[in-house]
Parts: C-alpha cells; structure tokens; sequence
C-alpha cells in the first residue's frame, strides 16, 4: 500500500519537531527535519570563514551528508542565526531541494521544515501548519538550551531568546524565496494549550488514522 507523505511546517520552538518524530514512530514512516539541513550549511559558513553568497558554500550546500546534518554542534544560538541567513539565499535553497524530495520516497516520511507543504512536496498527503505565541515557544526553546530551570535570571533569559525568535520568523516570513507560511490546504494545529501528547493525537484526528 502507498505509505503517507507528511508535511509540517510552523516557526521553531513551536514544538514540530516533537511532533514530527512521534508521527514517525506511531506510523512507522522516515522522518527528515530540515532544519538540519540548513543548520549544517550555517556551521559550515562559520566554521570554514565564508560569506552567505559564496559559491563555495552552494558547493558545500550540494555536498552535504548525513554526517553534516548529524553533528552535535548545531542547536546553538550563533547556528540559529547563520541558518536562518544562509536558508534565504535561493542558489543554497536550490542546492537542497533535491536532496529533501529524494528522501520522500515510496516509503512515505514525515518531513518538517518552513516551506515543506508550500514547495518541498506540494503534493503531500497531509500538511500540518504549526503555530504558538512567541513566548510559550521562547520558554521551550530555553528549556532545550539550558539545564538551568533555576536560574534568577531565568525571565530575563526567556525574554532574550522570545527577541532572537520574534527577529529569525521575521527574516523567515518575509524573505522573497520560500518564506514562511502555511500552504493553502494546510491544517492549522495551534500548540498553546496543548501538551506534547495532546498535540500528537489531534494530529492523528487530522491525518485521519
Ligand atoms: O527549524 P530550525 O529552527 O532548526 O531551522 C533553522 C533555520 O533554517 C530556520 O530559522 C529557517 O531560516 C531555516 N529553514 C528553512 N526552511 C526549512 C527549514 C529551516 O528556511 N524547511
């Protein structure tokens, strides 16, 4: 039987990631996030000393492998801002894109991103749009990059990383090329209020399984 192509978009720490993976487990399709990809192609801009517009990174771009995207070294704050500078680049969004559509294959996936349901695979299944306040999804992220849940300045900390995200969905959502936003025929899940399972199952309910 034909396997199930998923696609879910919405700005980071709106909780796709958690999402996207426990959709892969309960129905036993591949999961991509794609913000690796991008993450991968930051790393490499910072790490060997390059411009957003040089060729060499659209060649690292084409390049790049599993083993790039699966380096431990890519959730940190200066990798958020050089991915979401590289990803609005159109040569390294080019570079990428076939490498994302190769990876829905007859397996079906689960693949997350900005522009999954609006360009990567338009004819995907079901498309999910993600959405949360910027400072529920701030706290979230902070809790992924610290383990101080004690800290005095822990309100401070939240209101920073809520400025760095309200700052990276604007570059993401008004770039010319694949900005954010959900695809005509997306379903809207708004993550708020809702745990993680609790997420997971109005998924199920909207994909129909
Ligand atoms: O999802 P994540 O926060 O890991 O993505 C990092 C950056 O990569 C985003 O801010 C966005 O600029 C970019 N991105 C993108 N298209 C995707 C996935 C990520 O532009 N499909």
């Amino acid at each position: 039987s034909k396997q199930l192509i998923i696609a879910i978009d919405g700005p980071s720490g709106v909780g796709k990631g958690t999402l996207a993976k426990a959709l892969s487990k309960k129905l036993h399709l591949p999961y991509l996030d794609t913000g690796l990809l991008y993450r991968a192609v930051g790393r490499k801009m910072l790490d060997m000393g390059l411009s957003p517009d040089d060729e060499e990174l659209v060649r690292q771009a084409q390049n790049l492998t599993e083993a790039d995207w699966n380096r431990n070294d890519l959730r940190v704050s200066e990798v958020d801002k050089a991915a979401s500078l590289v990803a609005a680049r159109p040569k390294i969004r080019a570079a990428l894109l076939d490498m994302q559509r190769h990876f829905a294959t007859t397996q079906g996936v689960v693949m997350d991103g900005r522009d999954i349901g609006t360009v990567i695979l338009p004819n995907a299944d079901v498309k999910l749009f993600i959405t949360a306040s910027t400072y529920v999804r701030a706290k979230r992220r902070w809790l992924q990059y610290t383990n101080d849940v004690d800290a005095i300045d822990k309100d401070e900390q939240i209101k920073q990383v809520e400025k760095e995200l309200e700052a990276r969905d604007l570059a993401d959502s008004s770039r010319a090329v694949a900005p954010l936003r959900p695809a005509e025929d997306a379903k809207i899940i708004n993550t708020d209020h809702l745990s993680a399972d609790a997420v997971l199952q109005e998924a199920l309910r909207l994909i129909g399984v």
